[in-house]
């Protein structure tokens, strides 16, 4: 008799899901896939909840061109979060996204505490919006926050958006910094229900004919597997430091095995992200592989991965991480 299939289904602050592949925010445009492919993406949509493009409180045009570089083993981008603004995208976008066949997760980002609660206030009362990410990490605009950055303001902001809401609020974390942990930590602690983890890695190309920086913006962030063994790091040393938080872990997965090494770190669930602008349906294939990869490891839930119970961190490891 063969062997069951595993059991995917992956929970999210009390949401259920199919299982445990998303999207990362801005790496797959759902409204204009769904004008391409119409009925079809539908019918085979490739992640279990949707993560929308990070919005900003006013529309933004995005940063100057060149905005993308590929480097050896992933991407550059310095996209700028181009965006309708918060009342573009509840008119034009929310209506659309919410006919996705999967829990909408809206992504946001404020230059101020202000800005981050008139975009909580503005998205979580609706009822098509399942949970809100706080999107912290961008490295492509200088909102001139350091939430992301200081595990005392990142404590800060959150006790002021908990108030606002009781939709799931996940952060969206930076490895731009010594230690992501603890800025998680300080997050969990003001009220987040969940992290996010990797955003873009700080990465400046140099054009090889001027010497010059190539990106219109000078510098932009690293996605792709040259990320992979950052992420995994550092969503190990999140999972330690908030045991009981669900982690989204992302950063360079391309297959099955990438997928079941980031659920192995810690992560309960998963992002894809720069590989699927090469292909739209990579998450469907990564969800197979995961299943066979798995399946061959005679693992058939998600918490039977060995390592996720009782994470093997030392105890030494662990303060040295929260200490930087
Ligand atoms: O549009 C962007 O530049 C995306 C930034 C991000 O990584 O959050």
């Amino acid at each position: 008799m063969s062997e069951p299939n595993p059991d995917l289904r992956a929970m999210l602050c009390g949401i259920r899901l199919d299982d445990p592949i998303l999207n990362a925010s801005g790496t797959f445009d759902a409204i204009a896939a769904k004008r391409v492919f119409g009925r079809r993406l539908i019918d085979r949509f490739p992640f279990s909840a949707f993560v929308s493009k990070t919005i900003t409180v006013a529309p933004r045009h995005g940063n100057p061109p060149p905005r993308l570089w590929e480097a050896s083993g992933g991407l550059v981008n310095s996209i700028g979060l181009p965006n309708k603004g918060l009342d573009g995208f509840l008119a034009e976008d929310l209506p659309q996204l919410a006919a996705l066949p999967v829990p909408l997760i809206v992504s946001v980002m404020g230059s101020s505490p202000e800005e981050f609660a008139e975009l909580v206030e503005g998205v979580a009362p609706r009822e098509e919006v399942a949970a809100i990410e706080l999107n912290v990490s961008c490295p492509n605009v200088h909102s001139g926050l350091i939430v992301g950055e200081q595990p005392v303001e990142a404590e800060a902001l959150l006790v002021g958006l908990r108030e606002l809401t009781a939709k799931p609020l996940i952060v969206k974390l930076t490895p731009n910094l010594a230690d992501p942990a603890a800025v998680g930590a300080a997050a969990v602690a003001g009220g987040a229900d969940a992290l996010s983890l990797i955003n873009t890695v700080k990465a400046t190309p140099i054009d090889p004919e001027t010497l010059r920086p190539w990106l219109g913006n000078q510098s932009g962030g690293l996605s792709g597997p040259a990320v992979m063994p950052i992420a995994l790091a550092q969503v190990r040393a999140v999972a330690a430091a908030v045991p009981s938080t669900p982690i989204i872990g992302m950063g360079g997965i391309e297959s099955g095995l990438d997928a079941l090494m980031f659920l192995a770190a810690g992560a309960d669930l998963v992002a894809v992200g720069t590989a699927c602008f090469r292909d739209p349906l990579a998450a469907e294939r990564i969800r197979q592989e995961l299943t066979k990869a798995m399946r061959e490891r005679s693992i058939f839930s998600i918490s039977e991965i060995p390592g996720r119970t009782g994470w093997a961190l030392a105890s030494t490891e662990i303060e040295g991480q929260l200490e930087g």
